[in-house]
């Protein structure tokens, strides 16, 4: 894993900032925007949608990384999530577990305040020990030994 390249991370902090004016948040009133670097060099963005019926609402960086899927990235290299708050915010467990499942070797989170604090970490800092595709190989392996 590379360390991004400012002007990269920059981009996507301005991507992400645009998009987070378009999340759909009249129940928490707490607009999340995300950006994600897919393998060929695109970017996609995504926002927090929600729903009168709570546990529909879609968190902005699978919103991102749905996104990326539909157009065919099925591989992320970045994300950026930006937020309104005065530190940074860190995926819920939901969205880390989606970064994981697209994120094929290890890759860097930056999560981002409007007023540019940041924070960096990556996929495995923020989901070790993950339940992955591999999982289930090692599980069907064990079983075929017994
Ligand atoms: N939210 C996200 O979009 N991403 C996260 O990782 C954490 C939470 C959204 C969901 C909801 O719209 C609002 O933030 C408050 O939970």
């Amino acid at each position: 894993m590379s360390f991004m390249e400012k002007k990269l991370k920059d981009k996507m902090f301005k991507l992400a900032l645009t998009a987070q004016k378009n999340a759909y948040v009249p129940y928490s009133k707490f607009p999340l925007g995300a950006a994600v670097l897919t393998e060929d060099g695109s970017i996609y963005t995504g926002v927090n949608i929600e729903n009168a019926a709570f546990g529909l609402t879609n968190c902005a960086e699978r919103s991102a990384i749905f996104t990326a899927v539909s157009a065919g990235k099925q591989k992320i290299e970045a994300l950026v999530l930006v937020s309104s708050t005065e530190h940074p915010i860190t995926p819920c467990g939901s969205c880390r577990q989606v970064i994981k499942e697209f994120a094929d070797q290890e890759i860097e989170i930056v999560m981002m305040t409007e007023s540019g604090q940041e924070l960096t970490m990556t996929s495995t800092e923020l989901l070790p020990g993950a339940f992955t595709d591999d999982s289930m190989e090692k599980t069907r392996e064990q079983i075929d030994e017994l």
